[in-house]
């Protein structure tokens, strides 16, 4: 198994994190979950663009333009072969002596890698159960900084409730999920939270948007409340690795009749059409 590492491909007993990693001790860094269907990055350059979106806005640069960086990403996947799975890729400010100030002279650390993750074809067909919990994240949630702790102790407290993903609630609104944007379907409206510093901007999410459009799916950006949530007539959450995947129990209730909705398996359709 081949590493991006720092510009190179290497082995794994060539990388050397150091002990002063800023990631380490701040968390400050940021990431990116590409997919990887078939052995070809899907959606290379929204992935890019927000990559460097997120590195700009912790004020990070990079000694690499996008296309430069692009060419290694490739040249990583072409390591990986024709299957299917993430290129995970973060990037920390380095390594210095530990000081909440940037430092004057560290050079970031970049750090990628393939791994191999099957689609989740059955719970794409059946539905994830999930609950909902206050979100607790800072406000800059459109940064896919390392960041996340807040997002992790959501993610287990679903889990320990038997549920695979978390609704995050703010001031009554449903922003996100703990790894993935949440759409609601009512009436034949799909809604979703505005982009902004609330959410991250999904990559997933972009692809449903540009398909309902396609396929004539009114689609708003306007949000929803919670109540909106319980009462939808489908739920679906989307991201890198779960695609459009349907909700089907929010906090022990069913959504609609419990089963995966039509609005959400024609997105899937189109999904799939697009992956394939
Ligand atoms: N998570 N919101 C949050 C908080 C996320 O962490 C993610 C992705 C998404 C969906 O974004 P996208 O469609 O671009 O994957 C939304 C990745 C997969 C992760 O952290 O593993």
């Amino acid at each position: 198994m081949m590493f991006l590492w720092n510009g190179r491909l290497v082995q794994e007993n060539e990388i050397q994190v150091s002990y002063l990693d800023r990631g380490y001790y701040f968390g400050d860094g940021i990431y990116e979950v590409f997919r990887i269907y078939n052995g070809r990055l899907f959606e290379e350059q929204a992935h890019l663009s927000r990559l460097f979106k997120s590195l700009r806005e912790i004020r990070i640069t990079l000694p690499w333009s996008e296309s430069e960086l692009s060419g290694m990403l490739n040249s990583l996947a072409d390591t990986f072969g024709e299957k299917d799975g993430i290129l995970y890729l973060q990037i920390t400010r380095g390594a210095a002596k530990r000081s909440h100030l940037f430092p004057a002279s560290a050079e970031p650390v970049m750090l990628g890698y393939c791994e191999e993750v099957a689609r989740p074809v059955e719970q794409l067909k059946q539905g994830i159960t999930a609950i909902t919990l206050d979100d607790e994240r800072w406000n800059k949630c459109h940064i896919k900084s390392l960041n996340l702790l807040a997002n992790t102790l959501a993610r287990q407290e679903a889990e320990d409730a038997g549920a695979q993903e978390a609704i995050l609630i703010r001031d009554g609104r449903v922003t996100e999920c703990t790894a993935s944007n949440v759409m609601i379907v009512k009436k034949g409206v799909i809604l979703t939270h505005p982009n902004g510093p609330l959410i991250l901007d999904g990559i997933t999410k972009q692809v449903v948007e540009r398909l309902a459009k396609q396929s004539g799916i009114p689609y708003r950006t306007t949000g929803f409340t919670l109540e909106e949530l319980m009462e939808a007539d489908e739920v679906f959450v989307t991201s890198t690795t779960k695609e459009v995947m349907p909700v089907t129990m929010i906090n022990g209730i069913k959504v609609c009749s419990g089963i995966p909705g039509v609005i959400t398996q024609l997105l899937q359709q189109g999904f799939e059409q697009k992956i394939g």
